[in-house]
C-alpha cells in the first residue's frame, strides 16, 4: 500500500494545486475525497494558468488516472463545462480513460446553490460567506438522505422518482424565500443529457483505489479547502460542509490506514476568504500589500482573500490533528521586502496561553496573539532552487517554523510555475 494525502493547514489556498501537480509526476493515480468546485487549485506551467475546482489536480499529466471519490459533491454542469475548457486549452480529459467519478457521489443539483444563496441571507450579519456553489446543502442532504448520487444518472425512471420525491420538500423551501420552484421532470432531461458523457466515466471508485492499493500503484489523495475550514476540526461555524483532513479518505472506500504519509501544505503568512475568526488578520496597509504580493484573490470567486501573520497555533494544530510528517511551505517569495515579519506563536485567552489552536473554544476573535518578530529580507526569492541560495533571514525564518511546528519542511515553494520549487531533501 502506497498512498500520501496532500491537504492544506490553514484556511485554504495553500497552493495545494501546485504541489499535488509536482507530486504527480511519481504517481499513478490522483484522488479528489472531499469537497465540490468551491475549491480553486491553481497549477502554472510556463505562460499557462489552469484553474481547477473539481478535476484533480494530476489532470494535467496525460498518463496519470484521476479519481472524483465518494465524498466529493458534483455539480454536472460544473464538471462537464470544466472538462470543455480544459480541452479547449489543449488538455487531455476523457471520462472513462484518464478521469473516473464514484457512482456514490452526491450530485449538487440547482436547488442547492439556491438553498445556499437563502441560507446565506437568512445568515443576514452572522453570514459564512460561502462560495454560494451548493456545496453545504448538498452535504445536509446527504446527511438527511434525500440526496441524488452520480449513479442515480445511469437508471432514468429512478432518477426521476427521487427526485419528485426530493423536490416535495425543496419546492416550498425555495418559494416560501421568493425562489422560483423547479419542475422535477425538466430537471431530470437535463441531467440525463447533460450525464451522457459523464457517465461514461462512473465506476465504483472504491473496488478501483482498493486494486490500485494492493498492485501499490502510487495514489495522490487531493485535500481540497484547509484543515481550519474542516467540518469537525475547523473555526465551526465558519467552515465548509465536508472532512477536509486525511480522516475525509476513508469515504472514497479505502481503508483509513491506506494513507501511510500526510504531506501539508502551508503559505509562508495566513490567508482567508469569507467571515470567520482570523486572529492574526492585517488590517490596512500592510494587509493590502500581502495580498497584492501574493495575488490573494480566491481562485473561485474572485473576492479579496483576507491576509495575516503566519499563525504557528493553528498549523501546530493542524500538523497535530491531521498527522503531518512534512509540510510544503509555499509563497516564500511573497515576504520579501515586507518592512517587518512576525509568527504568532501563542495566543492568551480568558487568562490561559494556548500553544496549539483549542479547538471548539468560542470567543477567538478576543483572543490576544502573542508574535515573535522575525528579521526581514529584501532579495527577490523567485529565481532561488537551493535552500543554501536563500538570504540567511529567509532560511531563518524556514528554521524558525521548523521549530515552532516540530516537522520538517522539506519543500519551499518560491513562485507559482512547477518548476519554482526548492527541495531541500531527496523527495521519493
Ligand atoms: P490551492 O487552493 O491551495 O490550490 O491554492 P490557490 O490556487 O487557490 O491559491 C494559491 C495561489 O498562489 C495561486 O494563485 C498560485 O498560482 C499561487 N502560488 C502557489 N505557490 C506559490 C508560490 O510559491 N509563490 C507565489 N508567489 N505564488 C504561488
Ligand atoms: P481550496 O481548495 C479557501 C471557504 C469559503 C467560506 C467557507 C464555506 O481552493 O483551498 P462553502 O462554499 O464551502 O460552503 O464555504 O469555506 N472555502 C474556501 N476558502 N479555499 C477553498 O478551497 C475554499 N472552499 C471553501 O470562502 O468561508
Ligand atoms: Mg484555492
Amino acid at each position: 500500500m502506497s498512498a500520501i494525502c496532500i491537504l492544506g493547514t490553514q484556511w485554504g489556498d495553500e497552493g495545494k494545486g501546485k504541489v499535488i501537480d509536482m507530486m504527480a509526476k511519481q504517481a499513478k493515480v490522483v484522488v479528489r475525497y472531499a469537497g465540490g468546485n468551491n475549491a480553486g487549485h491553481t497549477v502554472v506551467v510556463g505562460d499557462r494558468k489552469y484553474v481547477l475546482h473539481l478535476l484533480p489536480s494530476g489532470i494535467l499529466r496525460p498518463d496519470i488516472v484521476n479519481v472524483l471519490a465518494g465524498g466529493v459533491v458534483v455539480d454536472p454542469w460544473h464538471l462537464a463545462k470544466e472538462i470543455e475548457g480544459l480541452r479547449a486549452l489543449g488538455v487531455f480529459v476523457e471520462p472513462g480513460r484518464n478521469l473516473f467519478i464514484s457512482r456514490s457521489a452526491h450530485l449538487i443539483l440547482p436547488y442547492h446553490r439556491a438553498q445556499d444563496h437563502v441560507m446565506e441571507r437568512l445568515r443576514g450579519k452572522g453570514k459564512i460567506g460561502t462560495t454560494g456553489r451548493g456545496i453545504g446543502p448538498a452535504y445536509q442532504d446527504r446527511a438527511s438522505r434525500i440526496g441524488l448520487r452520480f449513479g442515480d444518472l445511469e437508471d432514468p425512471d429512478l432518477l426521476r422518482k427521487r427526485l419528485k420525491a426530493v423536490l416535495e420538500f425543496k419546492n416550498p423551501f425555495l418559494l416560501s424565500h421568493g425562489e422560483e420552484p423547479i419542475d422535477g421532470d425538466c430537471l431530470a432531461d437535463e441531467l440525463l443529457e447533460v450525464g451522457t458523457v459523464l457517465l461514461r466515466g462512473a465506476l465504483d471508485t472504491g473496488a478501483y483505489l482498493r486494486t490500485a492499493l494492493r498492485e501499490n500503484r502510487r495514489i495522490l489523495f487531493e485535500g481540497a479547502q484547509g484543515m481550519m475550514l474542516d467540518v469537525d476540526l475547523g473555526t465551526y461555524p465558519y467552515v465548509t460542509s465536508s472532512s477536509v483532513g486525511p480522516g475525509g479518505v476513508a469515504s472514497a472506500g479505502v481503508p483509513p490506514r491506506a494513507v501511510q504519509e500526510v504531506l501539508g501544505v502551508a503559505k509562508a503568512y495566513s490567508s482567508r476568504v469569507g467571515e470567520g475568526p482570523f486572529p492574526t488578520e492585517i488590517e490596512g496597509e500592510l494587509g493590502e500589500r500581502i495580498r497584492e504580493q501574493g495575488g490573494e484573490y480566491g481562485s473561485t470567486t474572485g473576492r479579496p482573500r483576507r491576509c495575516g501573520w503566519f499563525d504557528a497555533v493553528a498549523v501546530r494544530y493542524a500538523v497535530d490533528v491531521a498527522g503531518v510528517d512534512r509540510l510544503c511551505l509555499t509563497n516564500l517569495d511573497v515576504l520579501s521586502g515586507l518592512p517587518e515579519l512576525r509568527v504568532a506563536v501563542s495566543y492568551l485567552l480568558g487568562g490561559k496561553r494556548y500553544e496549539v489552536y483549542p479547538a471548539g473554544l468560542a470567543g477567538l476573535d478576543e483572543a490576544e496573539v502573542e508574535c515573535q518578530d522575525l528579521e526581514p529580507w529584501k532579495e527577490n526569492l523567485s529565481g532561488i532552487r537551493d535552500f543554501q541560495d536563500l538570504p540567511r533571514a529567509a532560511r531563518d525564518y524556514v528554521f524558525f517554523l521548523e521549530r515552532q511546528l516540530g516537522v520538517p519542511i522539506p519543500l519551499i515553494s518560491v513562485g507559482p510555475d512547477r518548476e519554482q520549487m526548492i527541495h531541500r531533501d531527496t523527495w521519493s
